[in-house]
């Protein structure tokens, strides 16, 4: 199981020694989460291209960035997302008119491409893009801010997913990862893993006042180990 620190609880002052931290823990990718104070329900703003960028450039090659785009437009501005470095776009569904043309061109530009639906967004309309898709991210929890309860009703959606996956991939289809993002602690991670999650996004059980990320992490994985 792979562990996508998200920095949105972290200190906005001290972004780049919180994914220092981070990588001195064993951390190996990060979850940007871009708000554009329009999507999101609670109109939040978070970062954009520039920080990623300063980011990318701080934590060298080597560590795999995804960004995680929770605005209107992903649709016409994905590509200031790639040139900022990040190695996968993650674009919601909901905010995205033709996500088969969005595929096409973040492929076409060498970058993965990942969707993420709400946990009230049926996954029928995902289905058909599976083959296509790197990811695809399930919420559980409204997507807005760190540190909101976990939706355990999203099982459903997950099980279903990771027996679409799994049959594509005995059809020698691609290995769409499976990742979830929302209220995801020591507590839940391997329930989580038996449901078929690959990779989980931890904000505010990762970086919070009650320890450090490393003890934080180690935490989380004396559970799935
Ligand atoms: C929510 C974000 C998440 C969030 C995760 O809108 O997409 O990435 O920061 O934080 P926790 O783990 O605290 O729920
Ligand atoms: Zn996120």
């Amino acid at each position: 199981m792979q562990i996508c620190p998200s920095i949105l609880t972290a200190d906005f002052c001290r972004i780049g020694e919180v994914v220092d931290e981070a990588i001195d823990a064993g951390i190996e990718w990060i979850h940007l989460d871009v708000m554009d104070g329009n999507w999101v329900v609670n109109k939040t703003i978070t970062f954009g291209p520039a920080i990623i960028s300063s980011i990318r450039e701080r934590v060298g090659p080597k560590i795999f960035l995804d960004c995680h785009l929770m605005i209107t437009n992903a649709e016409d501005t994905w590509d200031q997302y790639v040139d900022a470095g990040v190695d996968l776009v993650i674009a919601h569904i909901e905010a995205v008119e033709d996500f088969p043309k969005l595929i096409q061109n973040l492929h076409g530009a060498g970058c993965q491409a990942g969707l993420v639906y709400n946990p009230s967004t049926p996954i029928d309309e995902i289905i058909p893009l599976l083959p296509e898709l790197d990811l695809v991210l399930t919420m559980s929890v409204v997507p807005g801010k760190g540190g909101q309860s976990f939706m355990p009703e999203v099982e459903e959606n997950i099980r279903t997913l990771r027996s679409l996956v799994d049959d594509q991939i005995s059809n020698g289809g691609r290995a769409t990862k499976l990742m979830i993002d929302g209220g995801i602690k020591s507590h839940n991670i391997a329930l989580v893993r038996e449901w078929g999650i690959e990779a989980a996004v931890v904000g505010s059980g990762l970086i919070n006042d009650k320890g450090s990320i490393a003890n934080n992490l180690h935490e989380i994985n004396s559970q799935i180990q």
